[in-house]
């Protein structure tokens, strides 16, 4: 327990994109990262799912710098058009973090014509760094 000294950290200054943050894993880590003062970029799908979310990390955390960027991981141009929205709201990223994740459980194909797990689990969290001009102006930086 003494190595859990990094939950206290302080983050303010620090700007953080967040994709699978509105539910389950995702949500706990941005209500922890949210308390350590970081300004969150959270991506979602459903609005007001999504806007449910950051009430609730509000509330929990103190932190009202979480803001919503619409973004259905599983279509390529919305993530173009997220990533556009960031690029406009921020003049950096410090970190990107992917926790979305899901599994269709059968064969269905996106707009895209590609299997929505694998466009969403795999190929979203690969294309999103060299969308993001943050991130390809300074070269990618930490990435995971
Ligand atoms: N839970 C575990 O015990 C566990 C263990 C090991 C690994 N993992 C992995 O950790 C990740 C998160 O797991 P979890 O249990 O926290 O999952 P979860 O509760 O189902 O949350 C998944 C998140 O991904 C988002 N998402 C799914 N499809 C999306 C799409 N097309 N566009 C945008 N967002 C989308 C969901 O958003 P919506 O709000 O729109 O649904 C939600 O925020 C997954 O990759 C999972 O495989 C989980």
């Amino acid at each position: 327990m003494e190595n859990m000294h990094y939950l206290h950290q302080n983050l303010s200054g620090k700007i953080i994109v967040f994709t699978g943050g509105t539910d389950g894993m995702g949500k706990v880590a941005v209500q922890k990262l949210a308390a350590m003062g970081a300004k969150i970029l959270l991506f979602g799908r459903i609005a007001a799912k999504t806007n449910l979310a950051i009430s609730e990390i509000k509330s929990s955390s103190g932190n009202t710098d979480i803001h919503y960027i619409p973004c259905d991981l599983a279509s390529q141009q919305s993530i173009r058009m997220a990533a556009e929205r960031v690029t406009e709201q921020c003049p950096k990223i410090d970190l990107l973090i992917n926790c979305v994740g899901m599994n269709a459980g059968e064969r269905i194909l996106t707009e895209d014509q590609m299997e929505t797990s694998w466009a969403v689990n795999h190929l979203a969290p690969s294309i999103k760094p060299l969308t993001f001009k943050a991130f390809t102006s300074r070269g990618i930086g930490p990435y995971r």
